[in-house]
């Protein structure tokens, strides 16, 4: 961890929203959000208590906002509420009660529609279903789903019953798979028969059933049908979706769950090689991504909103499923890939749904530009009005390109910052307020008071590189790591005391806006996917042929960051076979996401005289740099030399 970084972006454009913009804007204007702010700054506990009365359904009211400071805070303590409640029976009273709540299209293009009522009967079914084989109120359920109507039913169902679920991205492995059932105690397994990916099926049964072998927690497995391929269905273990789903009522009552009760665990990456269980409670988390929902992606009952992230991840949890659903928007929710049939395909869905909202990744932006502007200039695009990023720092070049091209130099872009770890975005411009700056995402939300600070924990002034950390809490925070309260406090508060800290770099410019640099530990962030460079090494050494190895990142034109890989072979020496052999091992053990871009056999990898891995060095080698930084600490300086000439 270095506390000052030295910054060199330059970027001085700047994008005031437009008038027309500012006056429909839920937040409008410089003054309203200044007020905000400040408010929120001087009386967090007022403020969000406010909101949390006015915006969630409660079925017994909390008595106290805010308790105890951070680590250790709760959040509306004292109140009673349902997550699927507050999602979708809250909107049956209204004339939403029939508004589409999901439009899904499949990857091979078939179609279907949810309204709120819809959402409603298929959520308590499915609740009596989960019921019924035995999930109680605080039991886990892992999720392990193509981007399928049926995996937010599943979610819903699983907060109606008061449930926890864990959802893992249908990428991972089957190993991965069985890690994660096992952290978590999982009871019951939800699934499909596979999932369609440019064409071809992930095979999730499958995976899943090599994934029992190892998860003596899992008791039962529901798959749904998607695809239609033969799987294996294991009597008193394995069953259909469908069948069970014929008997079920279409009547539950909510459980009615404490504020701080556990919604959901989600998975992710740390600067250690064991996936962290990131727990996330009800009140707090629903608040959060309600109220930023309709802050920053200024959310109307006539938007039709499509955020094209999978809800394997952190940002479809909050803003395909729990945000918008709160707000009782219209979320479309795509199956597959962006080039399947062809590169043409987001933008066929968004000229045919019309989209209003449109919420993608750098990475995506990247692949777009590589295609080429006559892929989104066949479609009519003009019903877009706001554009968002997430998921790591967009260049200021793909900002401008989504800008032009995308939004026809009409939309306000929000870049949003956020984590796993902080459940909602933290800081983003918000569309009726800020002037935005390309590769900026500009400033903190009403109630998120950042900091960079250096390793002390003292302020820096503008410009000055340093890490980011927040000085108050805020209601969507994590509460724990699944099962290791310790490794929670260490792994986000015992760096800086009291300051929460989760592993990035950024400076504020002078005019008070933040420019993240990315990850200062040891997380790559790749394609905006977290993995640890030490899972990945475990991965590697976990082979019987490997003795040690040494994960870098480097830049890489689509995913941002590459996975570059240095190994050192017990004996022999290595070739594109064993190659081969260690890129699949790899994929086993973590998942197609983990695949190494590069990988060199190296006689010996660099480290310091007490041991540790130069990985500065080996970065500034994976990026094919001819200056290396400071090798004063080197230990063996004739390694360097050695390890220039493993280049592919
Ligand atoms: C990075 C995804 C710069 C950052 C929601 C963070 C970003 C990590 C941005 C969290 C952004 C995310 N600008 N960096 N707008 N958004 N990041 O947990 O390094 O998958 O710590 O959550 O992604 O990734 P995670």
């Amino acid at each position: 961890m270095s506390g000052n970084i030295h910054s060199v972006l330059q970027e001085t454009r700047t994008f005031p929203p437009a008038a027309d913009f500012v006056r429909q804007a839920n937040i409008s204007g410089d003054e309203q959000y200044q007020k905000l702010w400040q408010r929120a700054k001087d009386d967090p506990a007022g403020f969000w208590g406010e909101l949390a009365k006015e915006h969630l359904v409660w079925s017994k009211p909390f008595d106290k906002a805010l308790e105890g400071t951070m680590p250790e805070t709760k959040w509306f303590t004292g109140g009673k509420l349902n997550a699927s409640v507050n999602c979708v029976d809250k909107h049956l009273t209204t004339w939403r009660k029939n508004k589409a709540a999901i439009i899904w299209e499949g990857e091979p293009g078939d179609t279907r529609v949810l309204t709120y009522q819809d959402l409603h009967r298929e959520v308590c079914q499915f609740a009596n279903v989960l019921k019924k084989l035995g999930v109680k109120t605080g039991d886990r359920v892992t999720l392990y789903m193509p981007m399928i109507p049926e995996l937010a039913i599943a979610m819903l169902a699983c907060a109606r019953l008061g449930a926890t679920h864990s959802i893992i991205f249908g990428g991972f492995s089957a190993d991965a798979v069985s890690d994660r059932n096992n952290d978590a105690k999982a009871k019951v397994v939800v699934t499909a028969d596979g999932g369609w990916r440019r064409g071809k099926e992930v095979p999730l049964k499958k995976a899943v059933d090599d994934s029992l072998a190892k998860s003596p927690t899992v008791e039962k497995v529901v798959v749904v049908r998607r695809t239609g391929s033969d799987v294996s269905m294991v009597p008193d273990r394995d069953y259909w979706w469908h069948d069970l789903m014929k008997d079920a009522s279409s009547e539950c009552d909510p459980v009615e769950v404490d504020s701080e009760h556990p919604l959901y665990i989600l998975y992710t990456s740390g600067s250690t090689g064991k996936p962290k269980g990131v727990l996330h409670t009800t009140a707090g988390y629903l608040l959060g991504t309600q109220m930023t929902s309709k802050w920053v992606f200024d959310l109307k009952d006539e938007d039709t909103y499509w955020c094209t992230a999978d809800i394997g991840w952190v940002t479809g949890h909050s803003y395909i499923v729990y945000g918008p659903l709160q707000n009782g928007a219209t979320a479309i929710m795509y199956e597959g890939a962006p080039n399947w049939p062809d590169e043409g395909r987001f933008w066929e869905i968004i000229e045919k749904y019309k989209v209003s909202i449109f919420y993608t990744a750098p990475t995506a932006i990247r692949a777009f530009i590589k295609w080429g502007d006559h892929w989104p200039n066949k479609f009519d695009l003009s019903s877009l009005r706001l554009l968002g990023s997430v998921g790591e720092p967009i260049n200021p070049e793909a900002w401008m390109w989504y800008h032009k091209v995308i939004g026809a130099e009409r939309c306000p872009i929000v870049d949003t910052w956020w984590q796993t770890e902080t459940g909602a975005i933290m800081i983003s411009p918000l569309p009726g307020v800020t002037a935005t700056k390309p590769g900026s995402c500009t400033k903190p939300l009403p109630g998120i008071v950042p900091d960079i600070v250096n390793e002390k924990g003292e302020s820096l002034g503008p410009n000055q590189g340093g890490l980011l950390v927040m000085r108050q809490p805020w209601p969507s925070m994590l509460r724990t790591l699944y099962g290791d309260h310790a490794r929670f406090k260490e792994t986000y508060f015992g760096k800086l005391q009291g300051l929460y800290f989760a592993g990035d770099g950024a400076r504020k410019d002078e005019d008070g806006y933040i420019w993240v640099m990315g990850r200062v530990d040891d997380v790559l962030n790749v394609a905006g996917h977290r993995l640890s460079t030490m899972e990945v090494e475990s991965a590697l050494v976990s082979h019987p042929k490997v003795a040690e190895a040494a994960v870098v990142g480097f830049p890489h034109d689509i995913k941002g960051e590459g996975i570059c890989c240095f190994v050192t072979l017990k004996q022999g020496e290595g070739n594109d076979a064993l190659k081969a052999e260690l890129t699949a091992h790899v994929r086993k053990q973590i998942g197609a996401l983990a695949t190494p871009d590069s990988i060199r056999f190296a006689a010996a990898v660099p480290k310091t005289r007490s041991g540790k891995i130069m990985r500065r060095l080996l970065r500034d080698i994976a990026a094919g740099k001819e200056q290396v930084g400071d090798t004063t600490t080197l230990e063996d300086y004739a390694v360097l030399a050695k390890l220039r000439d493993t280049e592919e």
